[in-house]
């Protein structure tokens, strides 16, 4: 899996040759070893005199990650976690040989008392340097809290489907929670913005230990993303387009909380079947998911403008860093910028799509300002019949929610 990250894959595809039963394990070794990454690096320098080769340093790197963590309860002890490393060095020809180096760099690592002191954590976060910098000019004051949240844990919340559990029967629903021994607490508002379906669960589990998932009671979705629904204020009957929807988490939100027509688009026709399978689950109807680009309409617009459009766009997810830290390695300085080419011109062609007095709601998940205070600025500079409403614009992760920016607009019916 490290090695698949370092060459450009995503963690997401990657895991699909691991046979279904192992992958909890694999992800859970790999995000670790992902998230310490820099610091691992640090960590090798200094106790092996040449990088080694191969599976040598992937296993090396994956040990060293599993070295319990200052104030954080060990993964592995630390005998099983040299046996372990030990023994893998049995399944490979290559790395038997390597099984005396692994053996006594690990050892000489867990041995040293001082190790955080002389090679400590914070000072080796794991970003690269642009992606510090950027976030550093950005947020000057809360630059270590940013750097410092992408270590943490993401919380598990869902999204109560309002269409299976109204607000006058959330009770009952909470009750099976706890019956099934899940704690939670509800999260009742985000950036001052009302939300009256998301439940943090204390402890992350598996769906299927969640009461009701199969058939559609809830999903799972950050409570940060849940905003969407409450900023874009429909109303029965309105023809609305979702136009970077899968999976469609945000898509099944709009239909569970209004009666609409909606226009489910996605570029990729693999990502789109998943959009749905999850308005099946949820039993949730009146959308038409399209395969299509958003910057293209040509090909799948049907000609009658919308009442509303979500543009939740492709971003550099740098607001998800702590859900998938493969995000760090795979991302380039460059990306950023094409990444805003893109957003603009999607931007642009969804704005002709619009009907004079709609709403437009612009969504990302990252925290670098090029991908939305920025643009946001762009757009309304560049559209004469673009009004800002009010949105939260920036929110920065936080233990309760990922990083996201919203930005909601309407086009002017005086001038356009
Ligand atoms: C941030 S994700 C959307 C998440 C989704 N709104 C949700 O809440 O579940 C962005 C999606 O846009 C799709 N996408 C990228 N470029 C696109 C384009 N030009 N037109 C339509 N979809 C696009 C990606 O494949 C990806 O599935």
């Amino acid at each position: 899996m490290l090695q698949q990250v370092q060459d450009g894959t995503s963690l997401t595809s990657a895991i699909q040759i691991v046979p279904v039963g192992l992958r909890p394990a694999v992800q859970s070794i790999t995000f670790q070893a992902l998230r310490r990454g820099y610091w691992v690096q640090e960590v090798l320098n200094q106790y092996v005199q040449k990088t080694p080769p191969g599976l040598t340093l992937y296993v090396l790197w994956a040990a060293i990650a599993l070295v319990p963590e200052k104030n954080r309860e060990p993964m592995y002890a630390t005998h099983t976690l040299v046996n372990e490393a030990v023994n893998v060095c049995h399944l490979d020809k290559n790395l038997f040989y390597a099984k005396g180096l692994i053996n006594a760099v690990l050892r000489r690592v867990l041995r040293n008392e001082n190790l955080y002191q002389e090679i400590p954590e914070d000072k080796n976060p794991s970003y690269p340097d642009w992606w510090l910098r950027k976030i550093k000019h950005a947020y000057s004051g809360s630059a270590q809290q940013i750097i410092d949240s992408s270590k943490d844990r993401p919380p598990l919340t869902l999204r109560l489907n309002q269409r299976q559990i109204p607000q006058c029967e959330q009770d009952l629903y909470l009750k099976k929670l706890e019956e099934a021994g899940l704690e939670y607490k509800k999260i009742n508002s985000i950036s001052g913005i009302q939300l009256t379906n998301a439940v943090e669960l204390k402890t992350p589990v598996p769906v299927n230990q969640i009461p009701g998932f199969f058939d559609g009671a809830c999903s799972v979705q950050d409570a940060g993303a849940q905003l969407a629904g409450a900023l874009l204020s429909l109303k029965s009957g309105d023809k609305v387009l979702d136009a970077c929807a899968a999976p469609g988490g945000k898509t099944a939100q709009l239909l569970e909380l209004f009666d609409l027509s909606l226009d489910a688009l996605e570029i990729d026709p693999t990502r789109a079947k998943r959009i749905q399978e999850n308005l099946d689950r949820l039993k949730l109807q009146n959308a038409r998911v399209l395969v299509g680009d958003a910057s293209e309409p040509k090909s799948w617009f049907d000609g009658v403008q919308y009442d509303a459009i979500l543009a939740d766009v492709p971003c550099s997810a740098s607001g998800i860093v702590r859900r998938h830290p493969d995000i760090t390695y795979l991302r380039q300085e460059v990306d950023i910028k094409n990444l805003q080419v893109m957003q603009r011109k999607i931007l642009t062609a969804l704005w002709g799509l619009l009907k004079p007095g709609g709403k437009l709601l612009y969504v990302t998940c990252s925290i670098f300002p090029e991908e939305g205070e920025l643009q946001a600025r762009w757009w309304l500079s560049s559209m004469p019949n673009a009004l800002r409403l009010d949105a939260p614009g920036q929110i920065l992760p936080s233990k309760e929610h990922d990083g996201f920016f919203y930005a909601l607009f309407e086009k002017d019916n005086s001038n356009n």
